[in-house]
């Protein structure tokens, strides 16, 4: 579904004009009424990004508004390969991290750009009980689960269908993960869709449905530069968090289950504060997490928008602020690069040089009762929603 088929931008792409071309066209308007202008459509355009070893033709999908954002998003992983934003001289930027080819991507990537499921970040011990059966998951980390196993929903290929009208421009995204896969239960349909829209924003919603009870955690994984791609560290970043209170880990990164006030601590970002302040501060959750690695529970009501992150790069003027529906945010400040990835255009990527803001219940949620439940029964819909929103000044 979706594969192969075209969607061209409005007209001009493969067009040719000469100088007597747009003469006479001149002439022509000049000679004729001004006709209505049609109504504006954002463009979306489609090319082949490569094969994968299973010999399937993924795409990369372009969602454009008409103040210089875009956004280029693979349906391998569901990855947005490049999001181009203008900083404050309204010169546009990529400020996400990735690779030039799908090669990049299937040799081994940290995530970058992907869809995570079923269950974003960690679940202990990989397994998990659930209406008295017991769950065994594949463990990719350390003897847990992290970012749905072994092949996640980052390394499979989405069915895609790109759309677009007057203020928005988008994607949608769809897999079926069969019953059993990486050990869950239940054959779970899920549908991701993208937007830009004409509001500098990323939009992100969540649906799925399952045909028996399992758990899910949905996430974006994009690592944010907002300095442009990988020039340099994020710790010059300021971030602000609207959270009181965090989710404290033990040495695996696995959730205590405790919910700990930041105050007085160096995860209290409730004002902006840039990034590298604390980050060597001698705790020993920085310790555990090589910096940051934490989720936060953000302020308010899980189910209803609002502001969890706002960061700020002072060089470019660019801001991002990040709402959500989602009870928490994870967020990880590129701890593992360790410039050993070579990335877009021979980019380096060294410690930190990109920031994740991954919205998500919190990890490790099937084991504690006293975090919001990350369940989803047959005959409910899980619907979520995530807006990466830019400006510069
Ligand atoms: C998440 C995890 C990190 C790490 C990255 C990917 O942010 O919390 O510990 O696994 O993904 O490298």
């Amino acid at each position: 579904m979706g594969h192969g088929r075209r969607v061209m931008g409005q007209g001009g792409e493969r067009m040719r004009f000469s100088a007597t071309m747009v003469a006479a066209g001149f002439l022509l308007l000049a000679a004729c009424k001004p006709e209505p202008q049609p109504m504006k459509t954002i463009r979306h355009s489609e090319r082949v990004f490569g094969t994968t070893p299973e010999g399937v033709e993924v795409h990369l999908y372009t969602l454009q508004n008409l103040h210089g954002m875009r956004a280029t998003i693979t349906n391998y992983g569901g990855i947005v390969t490049s999001l181009l934003v203008p900083d404050r001289t309204g010169r546009p930027g990529d400020i996400v991290l990735g690779f030039d080819s799908l090669e990049g991507y299937l040799r081994g990537s940290p995530y970058f750009g992907a869809i995570v499921g079923r269950y974003a970040n960690r679940i202990a011990g990989a397994r998990f009980t659930l209406d008295g059966h017991a769950y065994r998951l594949a463990a990719n980390d350390h003897g847990n689960t992290l970012h749905g196993g072994v092949r996640g929903f980052d390394k499979v290929v989405w069915d895609a269908i790109p759309f677009a009208d007057s203020t928005r421009s988008g994607l949608r995204l769809h897999h079926v993960s069969a019953a059993g896969e990486e050990g869950y239960p239940g054959r779970l349909d899920v549908t991701v869709t993208y937007e830009v829209t004409d509001a500098n924003e990323l939009r992100i919603t969540y649906h799925a449905t399952t045909d028996k009870a399992t758990v899910l955690n949905l996430s974006h994984h994009g690592y944010f530069n907002l300095a442009g791609r990988g020039s340099r560290s994020i710790i010059g970043h300021e971030l602000l968090l609207a959270a009181e209170r965090y989710t404290p880990v033990d040495a695996a990164l696995i959730p205590t289950g405790e919910l700990a006030r930041v105050d007085g601590t160096a995860f209290d970002f409730r004002t902006a504060t840039p990034i590298g302040d604390r980050i060597d501060a001698d705790d020993r959750q920085l310790r555990y997490g090589k910096g940051y690695d934490h989720n936060f529970v953000v302020l308010g009501t899980p189910g209803t928008l609002r502001l969890a992150a706002r960061v700020r790069d002072p060089e470019s003027g660019r801001t991002m602020e990040v709402l959500t529906t989602e009870p928490g945010i994870q967020f990880y400040s590129g701890n593992f690069l360790d410039g050993t990835l070579v990335g877009k255009g021979g980019a380096t990527y060294g410690h930190r040089a990109g920031l994740c803001l991954e919205t998500q219940h919190f990890p490790d949620s099937p084991h504690h009762v006293n975090f919001p439940t990350s369940v989803l029964r047959p005959g409910q819909a899980f619907r979520s929603e995530t807006i990466y929103r830019f400006a510069a000044q």
